[in-house]
């Protein structure tokens, strides 16, 4: 229905904002695409060595997910906002002012979820959390908290979350498509390690 195409709308508008990209040259730091993997998301413009602006593009890449979650529920209801999440990712990662090339999704899913089914989301952190201090890898803690999401969103809510996380979880795997092969060839950098292949 036209509801669910107005929570597209606003989903993809809200996640085509590239928060990371925006913030880096407001820093005066250039263009992030240039540094480190070439990503515009917070673990890349930690590259850059400032921390806070790395939290705080986690933090704003989470929030512009949420916020047309969170409205499009009130709107126009569950679909609508799990809609709005396909999108606000679809966005994120395909946003057509970067000529489509965006990000990787994921504090765009973990906004999503957290706005979706918090539950679902906290433990989406707790995963990242986990292999991250485990692993010490940004990427594989992501492809991990992504690929059980959709096993925890089917017992904690309902099928219905569990297709959206799994869907959400498809499209972060293709956007870490080069993560994957350093993680499988061991080339892949470490949290805080300076080089990186692009
Ligand atoms: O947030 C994306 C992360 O999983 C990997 O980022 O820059 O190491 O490719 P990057």
């Amino acid at each position: 229905t036209i509801n669910l195409i107005y929570a597209a709308i606003l989903g993809y508008l809200c996640g085509s904002v590239p928060f990371g990209l925006l913030l880096t040259r407001a820093a005066g730091l250039g263009d992030i695409r240039a540094i480190g993997s070439g990503n515009i998301g917070a673990t890349n413009v930690l590259r850059t060595g400032n921390r806070w602006l790395a939290a705080a593009t986690l933090i704003l890449d989470a929030a512009k997910a949420a916020l047309p979650v969170l409205l499009a529920r009130g709107l126009w209801g569950e679909d609508a906002a799990m809609v709005a999440a396909i999108a606000a990712f679809a966005g994120h990662c395909f946003p057509v002012w970067l000529g489509f090339k965006g990000g990787k999704g994921v504090a765009v899913m973990i906004g999503s979820l957290l706005a979706l089914a918090w539950p679902v989301g906290l433990i989406f952190c707790a995963v990242w959390l986990l292999i991250a201090f485990a692993q010490k890898m940004s990427s594989l803690a992501a492809l991990t908290a992504a690929a059980t999401a959709p096993i925890f969103a089917y017992v904690i809510v309902n099928e219905k979350l569990a297709a959206t996380a799994g869907l959400l979880a498809i499209l972060l795997f293709f956007q870490h498509r080069a993560n994957i092969m350093r993680l499988l060839r061991g080339t892949e950098p470490k949290i805080g390690s300076e080089k990186k292949a692009p």
